[in-house]
């Protein structure tokens, strides 16, 4: 997930500050954080991978893939939806032939828990930028109406905004602004190869259930997170990028 290259280059922005070193994975070479490249050196696109690295390694730090693992998912769907007003407002809609289903469901367990490669975007008039954060997970829902364990895999992604505001001191900081998932853009698929036709439409209708929940529990607990760790990132970053931002100047390369 890390390329050697913005490795350095962040190490490089975080000079001799040891709080956040302590969270980077790979052993670190002294004389290369002495050489450091200054910040005001960095190319544009050196900005844009430094700051989805830090973004990355401070979602990592701060818990990510643990809370990805621990969602509430099976008490939410057995209480139809605790205070998740769209969900019971679904759940009455559309999904009436899936509450046998529900009913049946013993036990949803989550592993593997994934963030992947973050995408950045920047706004046509520069000013705002759009931060993909793909995230995965598994899950093992062991069910009555069959006779075994179906494994899922379950992939969504959330989409940060990012602006740069002043504060009343002059001070400039990266602040969240929208921070969504596309609806009914969860993708599912099943892990435990082919699945005959009843199975089939188990996880059909597992899928619109989960499809009204699990995004929106998703991003209950991430935003936060993105939040937060945009507060605490390296000051340097923080102002070359927010500069640009306030002059509309484009340094997220596009693909
Ligand atoms: C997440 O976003 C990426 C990049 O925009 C896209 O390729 C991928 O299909 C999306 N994944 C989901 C689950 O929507």
């Amino acid at each position: 997930m890390f390329q050697i290259g913005g490795l350095i280059v962040f190490c490089g922005l975080l000079g001799q500050t040891t709080a956040l070193l302590d969270t980077l994975p790979l052993p670190l070479d002294q004389t290369l954080l002495l050489d450091g490249t200054p910040a005001q050196d960095l190319s544009p696109t050196d900005l844009a991978g430094s700051l989805t690295d830090a973004l990355s390694n401070g979602l990592l730090s701060e818990g990510l893939l643990g809370i990805l693992e621990n969602l509430p998912l099976l008490n939410i769907l057995k209480t139809g939806g605790g205070t998740s007003g769209g969900l019971t407002e679904g759940l009455l809609g559309k999904v009436i032939s899936v509450v046998p289903l529900l009913n049946n469901i013993i036990d949803i367990k989550i592993t593997n828990p994934q963030l992947l490669e973050l995408g950045l975007v920047q706004s046509s008039e520069g000013h705002r930028l759009y931060v993909t954060i793909p995230l995965g997970i598994n899950l093992n829902v062991n069910t009555l109406l069959v006779g075994r364990l179906l494994k899922l895999a379950v992939k969504l992604n959330i989409t940060a905004e990012i602006l740069a505001v002043k504060n009343e001191q002059g001070k400039i900081h990266l602040v969240l602004g929208d921070c969504i998932h596309s609806p009914w853009s969860l993708q599912i698929s099943l892990l435990n190869g082919f699945a005959p036709l009843p199975v089939q439409s188990l996880v059909n209708s597992l899928g619109s259930i989960l499809n009204e929940v699990l995004p929106e529990l998703v991003q209950g607990e991430v935003c936060p997170l993105v939040n937060g760790v945009l507060s605490q990132l390296d000051v340097t970053l923080v102002h070359s990028i927010a500069d640009l931002l306030i002059h509309g100047l484009e340094f997220v390369i596009k693909v």
